[in-house]
């Protein structure tokens, strides 16, 4: 193998979510969300019983933060803003948490640091979850006004806006699979919120859109949505069925949101096979003209692992929903043991193909990739780091070789933000899995320390290089 070079104008940074990091949980006029709220339940259900409430402390270190991805050559972050922090239970904005983002974005400023702000990681004010949450249309108008707030706010700061991470994620984990608050095995259900999330999304771009013309968002600002696309395989020599399985895979959590964001519209092969099977979604009259407005400047891809299916060998799963697939075990596949995800650099590539085909004219940027390893064990060299180059470097390596490789190959694809550049807390895994070039030592009040490989993301990050 060669040295491969990635283009000039390629950026690097970092991706992060505000309830992941900030920590505060209670202040600047915070209200509670899904995860306090969980956390204040049952504490016992997050790793170690660290729940919501400090993230990684980077509400009270943001300055240091930004300092740090700028020493480590990183142009671009992306956080979220937090529903439960910018606006209080009436819908109005909170003038203390609308202070505390512009602190932050001018910190960042200072640091030579772009923000993308986006507006929502799973983090549903727990007010509004009891009135429904996406399977209520007055949230969704909700988030719309949360959505128009920020925007006038901050509509002058910042240039790169997302409505939603990874919007399939919530229909699944909570609502689907049963494995966060509220724990629902509700296919039918599940779906509704795809669908809420879905017109809460276009209503949001239609809001942004109108806001631009006006001029209170600045007119270089662009939209768009984020989303962990998973290219779906199956085994060899596959049969119809196995076929059909990855259609309903890919359907649902890829081309679902890729129609959304590029024809304002969504697949009628899936929604007709939903109804075949009984799940209907609450359209309205006029739906239509919303979702066509869903259309973005361009697209966040997170990547970690691709999805492996076939066809289900029940159909009808013991909460009496509909079974598209069942997940194939490759005898191939290298696995993160640490996160139970398949490492699969080519899937970067894959997807980029399939968007250079299907999707020619959306510009899109890898928006979080990355490795989390439980790190208790691992040594730390004479100078206090901990040794991470072994397996962070390699991972991150090839996926850049991939990236480098489709966009040689026509691929969109203008920048790579690594997850969680600095540990964070993750969902109800806490800190198990470390996911940074820079530890946080909970030791230690959340101090940060680069590890061993952060010299190597610098030196990738200032000279575009990926070294053989
Ligand atoms: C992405 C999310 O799915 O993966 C992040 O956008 C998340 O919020 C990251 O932290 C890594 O996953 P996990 O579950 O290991 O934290």
């Amino acid at each position: 193998m060669a040295n491969v070079r990635l283009p000039d104008d390629f950026f690097f940074g970092a991706a992060l979510s505000g309830p992941q990091t900030e920590g505060m949980w209670k202040a600047y006029g915070k209200l509670e969300n899904l995860w306090d709220l969980w956390s204040g339940e049952n504490l016992g259900a997050f790793y170690n019983r660290v729940g919501s409430y400090g993230g990684n402390d980077m509400g009270a270190r943001y300055a240091e933060d930004f300092r740090i991805f700028h020493e480590l050559g990183l142009s671009s972050c992306r956080t979220s803003i937090q529903w439960s922090r910018l606006m209080d239970a009436d819908g109005h904005l909170n003038r203390e948490g609308a202070d505390f983002y512009h602190k932050l974005l001018a910190a960042a400023r200072e640091a030579g640091v772009e923000v993308f702000v986006n507006l929502y990681h799973f983090d549903m004010p727990a007010y509004l979850f009891r009135r429904g949450g996406w399977d209520n249309r007055e949230v969704v108008e909700a988030y719309v006004s949360y959505a128009r707030a920020a925007f006038t706010e901050f509509g002058q700061e910042v240039e790169h806006w997302f409505t939603f991470n990874e919007p399939i994620v919530e229909p699944e984990q909570r609502y689907e699979h049963g494995n966060w608050y509220p724990f629902h095995h509700d296919f039918a259900q599940a779906r509704r919120v795809q669908y809420g999330i879905s017109l809460a999304h276009a209503l949001a771009v239609g809001a942004f859109r109108e806001l631009q013309a006006a001029g209170t968002v600045r007119p270089d600002a662009k939209i768009g949505l984020i989303n962990c696309f998973t290219p779906p395989y199956t085994r060899e020599n596959p049969t119809p069925a196995d076929l059909e399985a990855v259609r309903m895979t890919d359907g649902l959590g890829n081309r679902w949101w890729l129609d959304l964001v590029t024809k304002g519209s969504l697949p009628t092969d899936v929604l007709d096979t939903l109804a075949e099977h009984g799940v209907h979604l609450p359209v309205r009259a006029g739906d239509d003209a919303i979702l066509a407005q869903g259309v973005v400047d361009w697209l966040g891809f997170n990547y970690y692992h691709p999805a492996r299916v076939q066809a289900p060998k029940q159909t009808v799963d013991e909460w009496g929903n509909p079974v598209f697939s069942e997940e194939y075990v490759w005898p191939d596949a290298v696995m993160n043991k640490s996160r139970g995800w398949e490492i699969y650099p080519q899937g970067i590539y894959d997807f980029a193909m399939t968007m250079t085909h299907d999707y020619p004219d959306l510009d899109w940027f890898v928006s979080e990739n990355g490795i989390g390893i439980e790190e208790h064990h691992a040594a730390r060299t004479a100078d206090g780091r901990i040794d991470d180059v072994a397996y962070r470097v390699p991972f991150v390596a090839d996926h850049l070789r991939w990236i480098a490789r489709a966009i040689d190959e026509g691929a969109r694809c203008k920048g790579y933000h690594y997850w969680g550049v600095i540990d964070c807390w993750s969902w109800n895994n806490a800190f198990k899995n470390r996911y940074g070039f820079v530890e946080v030592d909970l030791q230690d009040n959340y101090c940060r320390r680069l590890k061993a490989s952060a010299e190597w993301l610098r030196n990738v990050a200032v000279t575009h290089v990926i070294e053989d």
